[in-house]
């Protein structure tokens, strides 16, 4: 045990992505963009710390609508600027694409609406997508919340030959798709979240393994707090709003009604967690064991979560702390979002638990 935690002790963020760069030259500019990511996070802690300070003035409503058709929380909008400032002056990002964005940005803040139009220069080879704040329904209750960051590179392919139905409807889903924002998850180069809870987590993949830090605030540094994490197998936990579950499809709601009474495969009754914030609620799972999911209902046919800045890069942390991620029908990693807002049904967590949706799906084919 000594060996380890000297090994683990006063790892901090930026010690570990040095060590990665040196390890791994081919990928060293995506540990500049982690500089970034590890001060951006560091700011919207504060931001979100403080807003319950009477103070401040930076909790409630913006007074907007966002193209998700959302009531924008002020929070929602300082935290999506931070980011988008603090990931373009890197100067290693060609696109960015943001829950608080109707289009995908370039590097001069243009929205990207036509494929003539974009602009990327030599060196800016990642394209990155963010939910900046995730669950900020909850924050003006200081419920924790959430920072989601996908990392993609740029490939300047564009696979999707549009059947479009009009030409103006062509030319924006084209532009993204140039833009190189409609990449499947298992284009991920990294993907990390940062949770704002008791303490402030940043847990992230570089697809060899799911690394977790902690900001000690005594030094300001995000040091290393359990490397390489893996999510049990088995679980006794369901999280999802089960106020939706007479709305969910037939093979959903057989599930997770054996779970309920304890006739599911591992025979286990299990609990319900649900905090509606989806970094929350992922990050209790992955460290407790356990299922997380926003099931298609007859509502939202394609559930509510979206499935390029939440569902793939939490889909790609999931897969590589060991548990499984689906729609139900098809891994999460492997859809391809057709426009930069596709929301998509998802249930991620232990592998065997996740393995009984995925096989009653099957059977109900
Ligand atoms: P966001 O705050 O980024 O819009 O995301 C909210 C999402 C997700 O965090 C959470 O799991 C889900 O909304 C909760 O939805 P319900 O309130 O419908 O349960
Ligand atoms: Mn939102
Ligand atoms: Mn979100
Ligand atoms: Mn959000």
């Amino acid at each position: 045990v000594f060996d380890e935690v000297c090994e683990t002790t006063g790892v901090t963020l930026t010690r570990f992505m040095n060590e990665v760069a040196i390890l791994n030259p081919e990928i060293a500019e995506i540990t500049t963009l982690f500089g970034a990511i590890d001060t951006a996070c560091k700011a919207i802690s504060n931001l979100v710390k403080r807003s319950q300070l009477p103070s401040s003035e930076t909790l409630g409503y913006q007074g907007n609508v966002n193209v998700q058709g959302e009531d924008q929380k002020k929070l929602d909008v300082i935290t999506n600027d931070l980011l988008k400032r603090a990931l373009r002056f890197t100067g290693r990002l060609g696109i960015l694409a943001s829950e608080e964005e109707d289009e995908p940005v370039d590097l001069i803040g243009n929205a990207v609406t036509d494929s003539e139009e974009i602009v990327i220069d030599e060196g800016e080879k990642y394209v990155a997508v963010f939910d900046p704040l995730d669950g900020s329904s909850n924050v003006d209750a200081g419920i924790p919340t959430g920072t989601i960051i996908g990392i993609y590179e740029h490939d300047d392919c564009c696979e999707i030959d549009y059947d479009c139905v009009d030409e103006e409807d062509c030319t924006e889903q084209e532009a993204q798709c140039l833009a190189n924002t409609l990449q499947p998850g298992t284009n991920l180069v990294a993907s990390a979240y940062c949770l704002y809870s008791s303490s402030t987590f940043l847990v992230l993949t570089l697809g060899n393994g799911v690394y977790v830090f902690t900001l000690d605030e005594t030094i300001g540094e995000f040091v290393l707090s359990k490397p390489n994490i893996k999510i049990p197998e088995d679980c006794k936990i369901y999280s999802f709003n089960e106020a939706n579950l007479e709305k969910w499809d037939e093979p959903m709601q057989k599930v997770v009604k054996r779970w309920r009474e304890g006739t599911g495969k591992s025979g286990e009754r299990f609990s319900s967690r649900y905090i509606g914030s989806m970094v929350g609620d992922v990050h209790r799972t992955l460290l407790y064991g356990g299922v997380f999911g926003y099931p298609a209902d007859t509502k939202n046919t394609n559930g509510k979560l979206r499935l390029l800045y939440e569902g793939a890069p939490m889909s790609f942390i999931m897969e590589q702390a060991g548990g499984l991620s689906t729609t139900g029908k098809r891994r999460v990693m492997e859809c391809v979002p057709e426009y930069v807002h596709q929301r998509i049904p998802l249930v991620m967590g232990s592998k065997n638990a996740v393995q009984e949706v995925i096989d009653e799906y099957a059977e109900s084919d």
